[in-house]
């Protein structure tokens, strides 16, 4: 499948699972010109869904993602608890809580329905691939599909292949999600947390040993964060970073800071105390900060409005920018 000829309207997809992804990744699809399906698998999913999705789209159109009224991309949404309605979708990605005998269950209902050449997906954020495909009737067509929330504004997309999946439908699928205004990334072997959620909790653990042992606040930690990576981090990853700042200064620290670098293996005391007293953070108003209801929807509200922003930024410097640039400057000089 090459993404030039690709005609999203005649690919249907079905999401199944309609909390916070589900109903962005839904969004992403519908912007993008696919016909959805989106699955309630639970009875309170038929009351928010509907809201969060023309929530989504309003912005989105608001923002210029988007050039058509928002309705004109609704109207190619069903949302139904009729797993039935999945009949005839290429593709089906299952967005259910992290619980292995929940998304096996959903597996049994969806495969009851699409056919054996449709693909079948999991957003999973931390299960491997290999051990879920192990659920299904036909794990050769199963893949990972990790987005990034908000998935209809992020470029981030993993596609995973687990131990059985066929490589040649993971590469159809990568070349698909080129249609979704995505940068993505193909992860031909599977490996527990993919690649940004093991750099990430590399990062995360060494944070949660700075704050623990007194070497920093939480705050520190974060103002730390958002200068140094934050800055540099939407036009570059870690590689193109060393590249651009001197590979040999790395080596040299590599060699002494490695061996004082935290790994622990067991949970930290402090994300462990917050958990056990009910904190989720913002989503509570309880978490590593303290915030008032007001400031918690305020910092939700912020994310969304910053999302948008780095978007525009990203799609000023895609991964081949430098590319681009000798090919507008070859242009110009013949
Ligand atoms: N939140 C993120 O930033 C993020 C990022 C990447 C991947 N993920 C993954 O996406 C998946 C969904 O996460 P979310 O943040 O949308 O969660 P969520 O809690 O907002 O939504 C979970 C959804 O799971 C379904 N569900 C709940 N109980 C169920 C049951 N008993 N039977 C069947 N379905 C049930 C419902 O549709 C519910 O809306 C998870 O696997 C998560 O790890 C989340």
């Amino acid at each position: 499948m090459n993404s030039e000829n690709i005609n999203t309207a005649e690919i249907k997809i079905g999401v199944v699972g309609l909390g916070l992804m589900g109903c962005s990744i839904c969004t992403c699809l519908l912007m993008a010109g696919h016909p959805v399906v989106a699955i309630a698998p639970i009875p309170v999913d038929m009351t928010t869904a509907d809201k969060r999705i023309k929530e989504h789209l309003r912005k989105s159109h608001e923002e210029g993602l988007i050039k058509s009224d928002p309705g004109e991309y609704f109207k190619n949404c069903i949302i139904t608890e009729d797993y039935s309605e999945l009949k005839g979708c290429y593709l089906v990605i299952e967005c259910t809580i992290e619980n292995l005998d929940i998304k096996k269950s959903v597996y049994k209902k969806i495969e009851d329905v699409i056919a054996a050449d449709s693909l079948l997906v999991s957003n999973t954020s931390a299960i491997p691939i290999s051990i879920l495909q192990e659920q299904t009737s036909l794990p050769e067509r199963f893949f990972g599909l990790h987005w990034a929330e908000p998935s209809h504004i992020s470029r981030f997309l993993e596609v995973i292949c687990g131990d059985k999946s066929d490589v040649t439908l993971g590469e159809s699928l990568y070349e698909l999600s080129h249609k979704w205004g995505k940068e993505p990334t193909l992860v031909r072997k599977d490996i527990r947390g993919f690649i940004t959620n093991r750099l990430m909790y590399a990062m995360y653990r060494e944070a949660f040993n700075l704050v623990e042992n007194g070497y920093a606040t939480v705050e520190d930690v974060d103002r730390a964060c958002r200068n140094n990576a934050g800055y540099w981090m939407t036009l570059v990853g870690v590689f193109r970073w060393m590249d651009l700042t001197g590979v040999p200064a790395y080596h040299t620290v590599m060699k002494d800071l490695f061996p004082t670098l935290n790994n622990k293996t067991e949970v930290p005391k402090l994300i462990d105390d917050i958990v056990k007293n009910g904190g989720k953070g913002v989503a509570n108003a309880q978490g590593f900060y303290d915030y008032t209801e007001e400031e918690a929807k305020l910092w939700e509200e912020t994310f969304m409005e910053f999302s948008y922003e780095i978007r525009r930024l990203a799609l000023k410097y895609p991964a081949d920018v430098v590319k681009k640039k000798l090919k507008a400057a070859e242009q110009t000089k013949s």
